[in-house]
């Protein structure tokens, strides 16, 4: 690690700044720096060039009516995003063309075509269509990433149905609260899949979820196979995918959707102990995915190989590993399992195998791979690699050079990408052909998009400073709403500066004019990548038990960026051990999922507050971090924070 640090740093000096070669340049789908201003210049007829680029069954009368805070494009627009994701590049020759290069983590491998997957998106559609599936149904997704994963998703879009993908890693309780909250028909499952060579068994969990979800009537299982199969016993409402699909006819006319019918919802922690079911729609959300993928990632459907390692239970998922490059008709590598398995080089010998150009993945794995040491992509050839990107969290200097020398060979342009689930597509990022590129910093929001800086009062800042980050014109893949909670909708983004979308991320400008995401200012926490709620975790342990009350905070994590902290002040009668947090933290896995487990636990007699009884989270955040005590004066009792500082500092290591 000695040694890596040093040549870290000596890269940090020689790389201040990254500006793309004339080669590559040359060939961007954007070279020409006017974009910025003739989009700015008329942003709606920005967007209407790009939605005109996809297949529409009635063309829209209208781009954009905006009645603050609600937006709706292309309206009167009529389209299917299937169809734009498949149909169209098999109508255009290209059906022989790879989709996706898929593969297992036991090694299992398996090459689907534009053709091949549109055949098995119109099966699928005609299995659902055949179980009462139709317009507006809602279908939970709860599956490994493969395929049919994707084909669940575009055959409920063929359809109408509006699909919300669960990713697998969360608990039943939390399957079954997202199941109840939109009030699914159905729930598309897979039996189990491999994760770091182990079972992980979905099947179980869904039957545990769905047996509290009356509107469930049936679940369709998909075998994963390859050894990964689930211990459950079935139930009647179980229905074979081989059996339902296999016999369906491979042919299946889309619905022609209005572009603003809800596409998907997709759930995301937010202040509250409740998860916002964020939903996108269909006319818009595709837009901004197809022109995003475009120029960011430079996609070459001919040549690229691209390859997104989010997982589609996830934002990123949705929008850069289905809707974007599919409606751009790339070849991708999907894969199904972790990066250090069976070694930590696995991610580099399927870039070589592949021959991937074009590489997409978050700070938290790019520091998991600092960590491994370089020796593990330094086995490999990696010279196919063209472009590099981030996305999650704000991508530390450190690791941004890393990633150039050690992946992208220090000639890969890197577009780290900020954006949100709320967001639908990337809103802050370079262009890899134009844009001179600054390690940690996102730069500049994309053509059409309006980034600001705000400070406490709602005033500009402007040119070089800090602020409140704020999207100050609407933009086609905006979220459309939360899904049946409009006040929370307005509430929670609308409300802090009226008229604009509150992301509530705290941002700089510098001196070039470049922004730096900060970080959270509200009560959720990023981990690897992941949103996750203070609330639901604090939630989680005051359903234990032994607990009486909670305090959760985001700490600095060195692989995960933040990693959750929970302060418990226990029951009476009940005595603090390790035994006890340890249980604590498995039960915060169970209610959640694994992703949320505290990374420690400090039990506390007390927890410091306000004299009107909130809980003072930033001064927890201070004893964890062993930083100075910032302003007290509105603390209740001072002598709290003494006890916990002493408490926290004795268990440290
Ligand atoms: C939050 C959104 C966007 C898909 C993955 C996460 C943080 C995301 C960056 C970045 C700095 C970033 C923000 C944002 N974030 N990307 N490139 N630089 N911060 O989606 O779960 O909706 O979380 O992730 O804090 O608000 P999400």
């Amino acid at each position: 690690m000695k040694e890596t640090s040093k040549t870290i740093e000596v890269l940090l000096q020689e790389h201040r700044s990254f500006t793309p070669s004339d080669e590559f340049r040359r060939q961007a789908n954007a070279s020409d720096p006017e974009i910025y201003a003739r989009a700015d210049a008329d942003w709606q007829g920005w967007w209407a060039s790009w939605a005109e680029q996809l297949t529409w069954e009635r063309k829209w009368d209208r781009v954009l009516d905006w009645k603050p805070p609600h937006a709706q494009w292309f309206v009167g627009g009529k389209l299917n995003a299937s169809v734009q994701c498949l149909d169209r590049h098999v109508a255009a020759g290209n059906g022989a063309r790879v989709a996706y290069h898929w593969e297992g983590e036991p090694g299992d491998a398996r090459t689907l075509t534009y053709a091949q997957m549109l055949d098995g998106v119109a099966r699928v559609a005609n299995g659902l269509k055949s179980l009462g599936i139709g317009q507006g149904d809602r279908v939970t997704l709860y599956m490994p990433m493969a395929p049919e994963l994707v084909m669940a998703v575009l055959a409920c879009t063929r359809i109408g149905a509006i699909f919300s993908v669960v990713f697998a890693g969360f608990s039943a309780t939390s399957l079954r609260d997202r199941i109840q909250d939109q009030e699914a028909k159905l729930v598309i499952c897979g039996d189990a899949c491999w994760r770091r060579g182990k079972l992980l068994d979905l099947k179980i969990v869904v039957d545990e979820a769905v047996a509290a979800c009356p509107s469930i009537e049936q679940v369709l299982v998909w075998r994963r196979g390859a050894g990964a199969e689930s211990a459950s016993a079935g139930t009647p409402r179980d229905l074979e995918w081989s059996a339902l699909v296999d016999p369906q006819p491979a042919l299946c006319a889309p619905v022609a959707m209005d572009a603003e019918d809800p596409l998907f919802i997709l759930y995301t922690s937010g202040t509250t102990g409740k998860p916002k079911g964020i939903v996108h729609s269909h006319g818009g959300y595709l837009t901004v995915a197809y022109a995003t993928s475009q120029l960011v990632f430079d996609l070459k459907p001919e040549s690229d190989v691209y390859w997104c390692t989010a997982d589609v239970g996830w934002i990123t998922g949705h929008s850069y590993v289905i809707f974007g490059p599919m409606a751009n008709g790339v070849t991708q590598l999907m894969y199904e399992g972790a990066p250090n398995h069976p070694q930590p080089d696995r991610f580099w010998e399927l870039i070589h195998k592949y021959g991937v150009t074009v590489f997409y993945t978050a700070p938290t794995a790019i520091r998991a791979f600092m960590k491994w040491g370089d020796e593990w992509p330094a086995k490999h050839d990696l010279s196919s690699l063209r472009l590099l990107g981030s996305v999650g969290e704000p991508i530390n200097p450190e690791a941004w050079v890393w990633y150039l020398h050690h992946i992208g060979g220090g000639k890969c342009p890197i577009v780290d990408t900020w954006w949100q689930t709320e967001t639908g597509g990337i809103m802050i990022t370079p262009l890899p052909g134009i844009t001179t590129t600054v390690p940690g910093s996102a730069t500049q929001p994309f053509p059409g998009i309006e980034a600001k800086l705000l400070d406490e009062q709602g005033k500009e800042v402007v040119g070089p400073g800090g602020g409140y980050l704020v999207l100050s014109r609407p933009w086609p893949s905006m979220l459309r709403g939360l899904w049946r909670d409009p006040e929370r909708y307005v509430q929670t983004y609308w409300s802090r500066f009226p008229g604009m979308y509150f992301p509530a991320d705290g941002a700089k400008r510098d001196q070039l004019g470049n922004l730096w995401v900060l970080g959270r200012v509200d009560d959720v926490m990023n981990v690897s990548g992941h949103r996750l709620s203070t609330m639901e975790i604090e939630s989680a342990l005051v359903d234990h038990h032994a607990v009486a009350e909670a305090a959760v905070i985001g700490v600095a994590h060195e692989l995960k960026g933040q990693a959750p902290v929970g302060f418990v002040i226990l029951r009476a009668g009940r005595e603090p051990s390790d035994a006890l947090a340890k249980e604590l933290t498995r039960h915060v896995g169970e209610v959640i999922g694994a992703l949320a487990r505290p990374e420690r636990i400090i039990f506390t007699p007390e927890l410091p507050k306000t004299r009107s009884g909130k809980i003072m989270r930033r001064l927890l955040r201070d004893v964890a971090e062993g930083k100075a005590l910032g302003d007290q004066t509105t603390l209740a009792d001072s002598g709290v924070l003494d006890g916990l500082k002493k408490e926290y500092e004795s268990r440290e290591g």
